[in-house]
């Protein structure tokens, strides 16, 4: 199993430059089975969630071409199978992100139910009660769910989110593309994934409306063709590494990243003292003077403070002097990396699963943590490079599904980080 070792090598200096956006980069994969044209992303981060989408793609019969680096061309001219391959969808639950556009292509898609994972159940009720108000038959046989429409296809209507979810208010997004008449989505997620995929879909010819509100309109068209998009940059990957100029007091210039995707993170890193200006050149985070104080963080659908970065703040959290809160509203299992952060020192009380007081003031140590989901993973390389003695963290797959060369990067800001093979 391979594993990231860590060590204390001081503040770090220097200048990241942010890939494009794993929750971005998915469901826009997705929405290409809507057209039998290509559809060129540009931008697209070389992650093992993108590969594991490729393979969805793949399996209901696109084809391919990534001869360019970064560019992902996908072309689904047939739709040869309208079963997702169970194994592919075990791997990464965003795969349900392909049942709306197939729906909506093909008429039906018969899906595995996707498994919870540590952070929560993660049920799809929301998006199959939009595809249900679009006209769509749900059979829900062992352990797969059948969705079909009648000869008659799907049919607008008007579709209340009881929670803005972000992979509902997607799929359902597209599904309506080719919906006949208008769908308008109540207490829709106004995620900018969500505004960068509505500005995919509308070049493909949809017809979409105020998407990045909480209401969203969609008039159905007959076809969709193809074209070509750029990825917008990951904002929790940007928060990251904001973070880890924060937790080792040094000064990271962020490239490529977008302010007005990380206002919380902003505004929260100011309120403990760190300095934080949006330059032309990228985002200047500097923490190497005076004394960094405690706050309280909470966790809510955007623009509120992001739950992906929850696990990385908190991490930080533990070394500035003072008390915080950190309460998580958005899943009901987000603080598994509350134990791991314990193993170094942390002294993190929960008071049930969403509500946590950190002491501040530590000096963590290096121990033997795990990676208990792709953010938290993050959380414990952090952590460990303000650490005394080195930390080792496992299960690092999380982490390669949704960061972008993470140990490079972090080798490049001076770092002493390393990942080895060991079985
Ligand atoms: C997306 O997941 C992201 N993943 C998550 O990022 C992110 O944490 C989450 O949005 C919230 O911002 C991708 O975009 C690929 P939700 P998604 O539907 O769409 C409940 C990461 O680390 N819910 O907004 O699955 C659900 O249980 C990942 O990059 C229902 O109850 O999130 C959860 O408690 C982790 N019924 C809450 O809503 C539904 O039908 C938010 O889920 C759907 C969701």
């Amino acid at each position: 199993m391979a594993k990231i070792l860590v060590n204390n090598n001081g503040p770090l200096f220097g200048e990241v430059k942010i890939s494009g956006a794993k929750n971005a980069v998915l469901p826009l994969l997705a929405a290409t089975l809507l057209t039998d044209e290509t559809c060129v992303i540009e931008g697209a981060p070389d992650l093992v969630d993108v590969e594991v989408m490729k393979k969805m793609l793949l399996n209901y019969g696109a084809s391919i071409d990534t001869s360019e680096e970064g560019v992902i061309k996908v072309t689904a001219e047939e739709i040869a199978s309208v079963e997702a391959d169970p194994e592919v969808v075990q791997e990464m639950r965003a795969s349900i992100f392909t049942m709306g556009p197939m729906l909506a292509r093909a008429g039906k898609v018969v899906m595995p139910m996707p498994g919870g994972c540590t952070i929560g159940k993660r049920p799809i009720d929301l998006h199959l009660k939009g595809f249900r108000a679009l006209g769509a038959e749900i059979v829900e046989e062992d352990d797969k769910v059948i969705v079909s429409v009648g000869p008659e296809g799907l049919v607008g209507d008007a579709i209340y989110l009881d929670f803005p979810s972000v992979g509902a208010t997607e799929n359902i997004l597209m599904a309506a593309t080719l919906a006949r008449g208008t769908t308008i989505i109540e207490n829709a997620a106004k995620e900018p994934e969500i505004i960068d995929l509505a500005n995919l879909l509308n070049k493909m010819g949809a017809r979409i409306k105020s998407a990045g509100t909480d209401m969203i309109r969609i008039e159905g068209v007959e076809k969709l063709t193809g074209c070509i998009h750029g990825v917008i940059p990951d904002r929790i990957e940007t928060g990251t590494f904001m973070l880890a100029a924060a937790i080792t007091r040094g000064r990271l210039l962020i490239k490529n990243g977008l302010p007005g995707h990380v206002r919380p993170i902003i505004s929260k890193l100011k309120e403990c003292g760190v300095f934080v200006d949006a330059t032309p050149e990228g985002i200047l985070v500097d923490a190497t003077e005076g004394e960094l104080v405690a706050t309280d963080i909470k966790t809510l659908p955007y623009p509120g403070f992001p739950t992906d970065i929850q696990s990385p703040f908190m991490a930080f959290l533990t070394t500035v002097k003072g008390e915080s809160v950190v309460r998580e509203t958005v899943f009901e299992n987000r603080f598994m990396h509350v134990v791991e952060l314990n193993r170094m020192g942390a002294g993190i009380t929960t008071w049930n699963s969403s509500e946590a007081t950190v002491p501040g003031g530590k000096k963590l140590r290096g121990a033997k943590v795990r990676a208990t989901d792709l953010r938290a993973g993050a959380a414990m390389v952090l952590a460990g490079l303000v650490a005394d003695g080195m930390t080792e963290v496992s299960e690092i797959y999380h982490i390669e599904r949704g960061y972008e060369n993470f140990v490079g990067k972090f080798k490049a800001i001076g770092a002493d980080i390393m990942k080895i093979d060991e079985d």
